[in-house]
């Protein structure tokens, strides 16, 4: 008599299944662990990672509460595996992950020098006297050290959801002649009860990790409601050509490859992982009328970067 097995599960797919069950922010991370444990060569891994990152579509499109709190861990893919037990630390895999960021950075593939660059402009022309800079989602925060040395700026306070980056960001800040506070909190809950003076508030690449434009707009509205008057709100992000969607963004970043020839296989998956899992680049038009409905009444788009795929935009009273 044959055996008969109920739903034979493939090596890949259990792999897909447990790539999608990390937390969203955590995936580049997760990429070197992923590899080891299930044996992965480079072309399987990118398999695994668009196989996972449909998991996480159809576990958002299935589940309702997921779709309201939009953001964080992706929920409702059932399927818990016991490698986990066997897995490299947590601060093993961060720091590799951390590690390819910080590469990326400086060899500016993403144009930090650029967009560094005008931030410093903006702050050094724009901002007020002493004024307080809340770095949302700071990483390292090395670029934003370097963009305000020499400003007037009072008060630095960093907030991100990675104490390990953090404690990079400390000795990155060290040289700033003001009083430097980090903290390790999820910006939007950060948000839902801010009641402290702030003056500019910068977001480096994250404000995409929130999915919908409402959650955006959201974030932008309590922004809006906590600057003063002669406050600035700045946000370097993923953007989208007109008529572009997610998947033709997702597609452009791919083809990067060639042109971030210093970065390994591994550390390109992990950020093409992040991209697909974590990313939800908009359109500028949309960029732009979100900060309008949100209630700012000047809204200027200050720069995009050489590679097309993110601009800075800048909103104001
Ligand atoms: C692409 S890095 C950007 C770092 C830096 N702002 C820059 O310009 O290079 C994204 C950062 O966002 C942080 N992050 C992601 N989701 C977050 C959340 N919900 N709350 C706080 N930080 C978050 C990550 O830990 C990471 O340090």
């Amino acid at each position: 008599m044959p055996v008969i097995t109920a739903s034979p599960i493939t090596p890949l797919e259990r792999a897909a299944h447990w790539l999608a069950e990390k937390p969203v922010g955590s995936v580049p991370n997760t990429l070197p662990a992923l590899m080891k444990l299930f044996a992965l060569s480079t072309p399987d891994t990118m398999r695994t990672i668009k196989r996972a990152n449909v998991l996480r579509s159809a576990a958002w499109r299935s589940d309702a509460t997921a779709r309201q709190a939009g953001r964080s861990h992706a929920v409702g893919v059932s399927l818990r595996l016991q490698e986990e037990a066997h897995m490299q630390s947590d601060q093993e895999l961060f720091a590799k992950g951390l590690a390819a960021y910080q590469k990326v950075v400086s060899l500016n593939y993403m144009a930090h020098k650029e967009v560094y660059g005008i931030l410093r402009q903006v702050l050094l022309t724009e901002a007020p006297d002493q004024f307080v800079f809340l770095d949302v989602a700071c990483g390292t925060a090395t670029a934003s050290a370097e963009a305000l040395k020499g400003t007037n700026v009072g008060r630095y306070i960093g907030l991100d959801i990675s104490q390990p980056s953090l404690d990079v960001a400390r000795k990155a800040l060290s040289d700033l002649r003001c009083p430097v506070d980090l903290r390790c909190q999820d910006f939007v809950e950060a948000f839902d009860a801010w009641d402290e003076p702030v003056d500019v508030v910068w977001i480096g690449q994250s404000l995409h990790h929130l999915r919908y434009p409402s959650e955006k707009q959201a974030l932008m509205q309590r922004v809006q409601a906590v600057l003063p008057r002669t406050g600035l709100f700045l946000i370097w992000e993923p953007t989208c050509l007109e008529g572009e969607d997610r998947e033709g963004w997702f597609e452009r970043f791919g083809r990067l490859r060639p042109e971030w020839s210093m970065v390994t296989d591994e550390e390109f998956a992990a950020f093409d992982s992040h991209c697909g899992a974590s990313d939800y680049a908009e359109t500028s038009a949309t960029w732009m009328a979100m900060g309008r409905e949100a209630g700012f009444k000047r809204v200027d788009e200050l720069l995009t970067v050489p590679n097309q795929l993110a601009r800075v935009y800048r909103y104001s009273h």
